[in-house]
């Protein structure tokens, strides 16, 4: 099953003044968008998972997904606990702009608690470099921010910007890590779930590592 990112989900309005509210956060996708941008905001596949049930999963079960169709530069999105899982693979040339924001995010090694597992308390808050595995949620309010996988020029944007996700709701934006960039609504680095790669590194199990939560 393929399907565009951007049809997923209500589209809901969402009060600028209000203030972050973690118990009120909702995936929503959102028509509005942040002014100026000349970027095109990327399509997302959105895959089926294997196994489990549908029960299972709603349950929480950990879900499955083969990462080794996903060109470098692309990257996919899974449901995991009716969650949007990004899955992206990183080219060498999108770590090296990783390394350039280290001192334009706000968090740049992760330190603060609850968004990301220990083993991705690293820059490329991940297991392997070359994969990003995040939640696709603001951690504003919710939104689902929109994923520009090149670099972007815009008003109210980093220049340069070597991409990243942007959130249309009130402006924040995240590099190719998940890092929110300083002086931006969203107060946290989108969250890392839990994962592990399987042994051949074709597959990545979503919730399967509880142990490493954050
Ligand atoms: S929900 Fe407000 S910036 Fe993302």
């Amino acid at each position: 099953m393929s399907q565009d990112n951007s049809s997923i989900g209500g589209s809901v309005a969402v009060d600028p003044n209000l203030p972050p509210d973690p118990s009120r956060r909702r995936w929503v996708t959102t028509a509005c968008a942040v002014g100026g941008v000349a970027g095109v905001a990327t399509a997302v596949p959105f895959v089926g998972s294997f196994a489990p049930s549908e029960k299972a999963r709603a349950a929480g079960a950990p879900v499955e997904a083969d990462i080794s169709n996903i060109p470098a530069g692309q990257m996919i999105t899974v449901e995991w606990r009716g969650k949007p899982v990004w899955i992206l693979h990183r080219t060498a040339a999108q770590l090296e702009g990783i390394k350039k924001d280290n001192s334009v995010v706000a968090d740049p090694d992760s330190a603060r608690p609850g968004f990301t597992p220990a083993f991705a308390k690293n820059e490329f808050r991940s297991r392997k470099p070359e994969y990003l595995v995040v939640i696709g949620i603001c951690t504003h309010l919710g939104c689902s921010p929109t994923p520009h996988l090149a670099p972007v020029d815009g008003a109210g944007l980093p220049s340069p910007w070597e991409g990243g996700f942007l959130c249309p709701c009130h402006g924040s934006i995240f590099d190719l890590s998940g890092r929110v960039y300083k002086n931006k609504p969203a107060p946290d680095n989108l969250e890392v779930p839990p994962y592990t790669f399987s042994a051949d590194g074709k597959r990545i199990t979503i919730g399967a590592d509880d142990t490493s939560k954050a």
